[in-house]
């Protein structure tokens, strides 16, 4: 009756997980499979291992029919109202009272009992299950609420099922734990957790106890039966994703089942060989039939030509900007050689471009305009918007929101810090990974008025996460960090995403972020760089920032490019002074704890250094930066870059701690832009832009890098490619936007409409956790954001989702409820951007920032 019990749970489990309809679906196979014995032995039995439960070895099991439990015993901890679960190991529970009762049914439960297995004294114990006599009394100030079902002894010496209350119980407070079926996990050899290579074969080895039999498959067919077995990874064509079926008949008889999915990283040259690089093989070329606007601005403005490697197109990319004349925002496929490869996508929007990232189905772009007005894109490879969403549309200095994405702080729908009342989109960054869209963003926020009537206006950034495939399933990283957030960096090396965001008050340095991307928290630190970068409080700062790097070799250092100069700064009765001038890089680890720091440049010439431009080179680092000239040098960094005055170097730097591999050499033929984009392409060649002063939009580029050759199959111990161990642990996704409460279907301002929150939760979908949100019937609600349709208010039908594999619920959609709503199609006609010159936008939106950058005081106290 118990084994059909423990099984009946492993079906819902696997039905549970039949709502996750969406991408990297991960669902536990209930079958048996062939030849398994799945009948449970009939007397008592000690299983032949001991079993691990992380890393502690909990002793042996005991088959009892088809419940295995320890042979430990393990003490209760607290007086508990609530769940006796955490007294256990992970991976094992309490007893029940129905496994109480299958026990005491049993011929030889005195045996059980007895010295050889369990060896139970029920004069000083009393055994828990976790059973509740009253299973709704949970409340703290209720006696009935400590009472749980208990194994006792009666006066008879017979074993039965008593009860005892663990607020008042003088025996020590003991339970017996068995193995947690629901909560089964893999745990293997040969994955670490991170996005594998496509076409890579590794070598895995599962590593949990007491396993008779394995039964292993992927999503392309292949079969395993063996503990050891050599996966090769090819992710699903559209989404990159694959998944490994996990099926083990352990000890007892009892069949568990397993699911992972692993996403593809996007193979670049990772490991080449870079060290041979001759500056002077950099090529350069114009973009042809392109007029793009230009900004030399560094902070609180958007870039030039942002740039993104195509996802398995070795050597082309896409480039993002708007065209001078109109503002217009295109996206040109680009060859790894500068030469436009066909004609350019009209975005159909205005403004000025962010960020773009490639995906599977084309790109995701991010821009705001005139109108102080940000969204993020989803772009089709045919050119069709796939969809749209209004970050802030909330117009110059508003006093309350009008349009904008919403998250919640709590059930009572409040909004988010920071996020009540946005406007002025300065930047952002964008990444993609595990089909989603990272976006983080510098905005203000309007906390409203101060007692003499002034505005109480701040800048900070705010970072969430958007579904790729539809732009819904929102989360969100956080809500309103680090004043200013000056300039913001991404780096996803395969698991964590690293951001890095330059402050110029709080903190005065550079706030460090490492994010889980399936889970949504972070971890911070803004005292990576070691003493302060100071700022003024009001946009400037004595400092810059590279980029990250991920070391070869050792996945959990990385590298950080950073320059500073000596000052003195505060804001607000916080003085902060230095006199350090370095170009550094610091190394850290993946909990952002500092390890070291190598000065690349020191002295006058590192206080001239201004813009900074990392990227990956192979396993090495490809630096440029730009100096000033020592009569511009201020006590904080010069706002712009300037083509004319301004040297440009580049240097080859060491992927192991970042020192010089080869020196920096002036290169008098360009310039260097803080908003112009620097990529490496999947064929290792980088690739990077630059818009002059005339408007051409310049394409720079280097040699490509030889891969190099991977083992095969790569194994755990190899020093370079090989992973170490990994377990399958549910990850736990707190609710971190309210909007199955908060918004409606219909809604204008719509996020998500989740109506799937409250069933139960899909235990084996770890690696995917999001889907639980996204539900099939609540994704295709709204099409409504066709940016060229803003007169079309009626016509409802329009499929910008055709490739959206959620077919089924494309048809019967309420589509009318949301696209009468033309609030987020604002006209691009009252632009007064348009027919200017890119300048103009740049500086008003420039001088306004500063205006409204007075009042600090609450942010002072929300940030404290
Ligand atoms: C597995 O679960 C499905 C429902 O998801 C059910 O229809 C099927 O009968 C189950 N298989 C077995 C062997 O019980
Ligand atoms: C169980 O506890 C609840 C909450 O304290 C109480 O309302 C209810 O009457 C209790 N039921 C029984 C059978 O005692
Ligand atoms: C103990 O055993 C006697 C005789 O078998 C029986 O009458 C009595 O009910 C038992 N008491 C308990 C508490 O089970
Ligand atoms: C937007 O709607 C217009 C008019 O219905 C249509 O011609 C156009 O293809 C749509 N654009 C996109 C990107 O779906
Ligand atoms: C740095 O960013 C993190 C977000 O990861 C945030 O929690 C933290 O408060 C920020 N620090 C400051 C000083 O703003
Ligand atoms: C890699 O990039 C270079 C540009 O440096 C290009 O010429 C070459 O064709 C690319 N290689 C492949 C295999 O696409
Ligand atoms: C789909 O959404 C509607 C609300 O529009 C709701 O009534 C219905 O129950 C949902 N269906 C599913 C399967 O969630
Ligand atoms: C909507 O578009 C369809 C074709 O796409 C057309 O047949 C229909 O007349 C249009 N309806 C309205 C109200 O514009
Ligand atoms: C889309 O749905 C229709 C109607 O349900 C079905 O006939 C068609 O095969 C589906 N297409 C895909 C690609 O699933
Ligand atoms: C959509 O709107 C049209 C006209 O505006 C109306 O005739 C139709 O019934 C509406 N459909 C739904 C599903 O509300
Ligand atoms: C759509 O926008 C136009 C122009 O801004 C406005 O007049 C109209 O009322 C809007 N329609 C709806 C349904 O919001």
């Amino acid at each position: 009756m118990q084994l059909k019990l423990s099984l009946l749970l492993l079906f819902l489990l696997s039905v549970n997980s039949i709502y996750t309809l969406s991408k990297c679906q991960c669902t536990v196979d209930n079958s048996t499979f062939p030849g398994s014995i799945n009948t449970p032995p009939t007397s008592l039995a000690f299983s032949p291992d001991n079993e691990i439960a992380g890393s502690t070895n909990v002793g042996k099991l005991i088959a009892v029919g088809s419940i295995q439990i320890l042979q430990q015993i393990f003490q209760v901890q607290k007086q508990s109202s609530g769940q006796l679960n955490h007294n256990c190991p992970s991976g094992y529970i309490p007893l029940t009272k129905d496994d109480f009762t299958a026990i005491i049914g049993r011929s030889d439960i005195n045996s059980l009992v007895g010295s050889t297995y369990l060896n139970l004294d029920f004069k000083k114990n009393a055994y828990y299950s976790s059973t509740k006599v009253n299973a709704t009394a949970t409340k703290g100030d209720d006696n009935e609420a400590y009472v749980y079902f208990t194994l006792s002894l009666n006066k008879n010496n017979t074993i039965v099922i008593d009860n005892s209350n663990t607020y008042w119980e003088t025996k020590i407070k003991s339970t017996v734990c068995k193995r947690n079926l629901q909560q089964f996990s893999i745990s293997l050899n040969g994955y670490e957790g991170f996005d594998l290579e496509k076409g890579k074969s590794y070598q895995m080895q599962i590593t949990n106890k007491n396993v008779q039999q394995y039964y292993i498959y992927d999503n392309n067919g292949n079969k395993f039966t063996t503990q050891t077995f050599t996966y090769t990874h090819n992710g699903d064509f559209q989404w990159g994703c694959a998944t490994l079926n996990f099926k083990l008949q352990l000890f007892g008889g009892l069949i568990v089942g397993d699911c992972l999915a692993i996403w593809t990283n996007n193979q670049i040259a990772f490991n080449a060989d870079s060290s041979s690089f001759n500056m002077n093989s950099i090529k350069t070329t114009v973009l042809q039939g392109v007029k793009a606007n230009e900004n030399n601005g560094f902070f609180f403005g958007p870039g030039s030509a942002p740039i993104a490697p195509i996802i398995g197109d070795s050597s082309s990319f896409y480039v993002y900007y708007s065209i001078i004349t109109s503002d217009q925002l295109m996206v040109q496929k680009v060859s790894s050689t500068g030469t436009p490869i066909g004609s350019p996508i009209d975005t159909k929007q205005v403004g000025k471009p962010f960020d773009i990232v490639s995906t599977q189905f084309g790109f995701v772009v991010m821009a705001a305009d005139s109108t102080q007005r940000a969204f993020i894109q989803a772009i089709n490879k045919d050119g069709s918007q796939r969809w749209f969403r209004i970050l802030v549309n909330n117009g110059d200095k508003p006093d309350s929101p009008k349009d904008q994405i919403e998250f919640f702080q709590n059930d009572k729908c409040e909004l988010s810090d920071g996020m009540t009342c946005m406007y002025e989109p300065e930047n952002g960054r964008l990444n993609y990974a595990r089909g989603k869209i990272q976006a983080i963003w510098a905005h203000y926020n309007h906390f409203g008025f101060e007692k003499d009537g002034g505005r109480n206006d701040h800048t900070g950034d705010t970072m969430i996460s958007l579904d790729a495939d539809t732009g819904y399933n929102q989360n969100i990283f956080w809500s309103w960090q680090t004043s200013h957030s000056l300039y913001q960096n991404m780096h996803y090396d395969g698991k964590n995403l690293y951001i890095a965001s330059l402050g110029d008050a709080y903190p005065m340095n550079i706030n460090f972020s490492v994010c889980n991307i399936d889970t949504y928290q972070c971890i911070s630190n803004d005292k990576v760089v070691q003493g302060d970068i100071p700022g003024n409080g009001l946009g400037l700062a004595a400092g810059r920032t590279g980029g990250f790097f991920s070391l070869i070799g050792n996945r959990n250092q990385k590298l950080f490019v950073y320059q500073r100069k000596a000052s003195k700064g505060g804001y607000e009765g916080v003085n902060s002074e230095s006199s350090i001038n370095e170009l550094a890089v610091v190394k850290f680890d993946s909990q952002l704890k500092y390890a070291s720091t190598t000065t690349l440049l020191s002295g006058d010439i590192a206080s001239r250094v201004n813009c900074i431009k990392s990227v990956p080179f192979g396993k090495n680092i490809l630096l440029a930066y730009t100096v000033i000239p020592a009569s511009e040098v201020d006590n904080y960094n010069r706002q712009n870059s300037e083509s004319k005055d301004d040297q440009a170097y580049i240097a080859l730097l060491s992927g192991i701690d970042g020192s010089f591999l080869v020196k920096p050499t002036q290169l008098p033929s360009f310039q260097i832009s803080q908003s112009d984009d620097w990529r490496i392409l999947e064929n290792g060649s980088i690739a990077y832009t630059y818009v002059d002063k005339e408007s051409n939009l310049n394409i720079y580029y280097t040699p490509a890098l030889t891969i190099p050759n991977y083992p095969n199959p790569i194994t755990t111990s190899d020093s370079i490619y090989g992973f170490g161990s990994f377990i399958n642990l549910q990850v736990n996704v707190e609710k971190n936007n309210y909007n199955d409460k908060c918004v409606k279907q219909g809604d204008s301002n719509w996020s998500i409409v989740d109506f799937e929150t409250n069933k139960p939760k899909n235990s084996s979908n770890s690696n995917n956790p999001i889907n639980q949100n996204n539900s099939n019937n609540s994704t295709n609600t709204n099409n409504s954001n066709n940016s060229t349709n803003s007169n079309n208010s009626k016509n409802s039908t329009n499929p910008t989702n055709s490739n959206n594999y959620n077919n089924s619920t494309n048809t019967n959609n309420s589509y009318n409820s949301t696209n009468s709503n033309n609030s987020t199609n604002p006209s691009n006609t009252n632009n007064p951007c348009v027919l200017k010159s890119s300048q103009d936008c740049i500086q008003i939106s420039f001088a306004s920032t500063i205006s409204h950058l007075s009042i600090f005081s609450l942010l002072a106290i929300l940030l404290q």
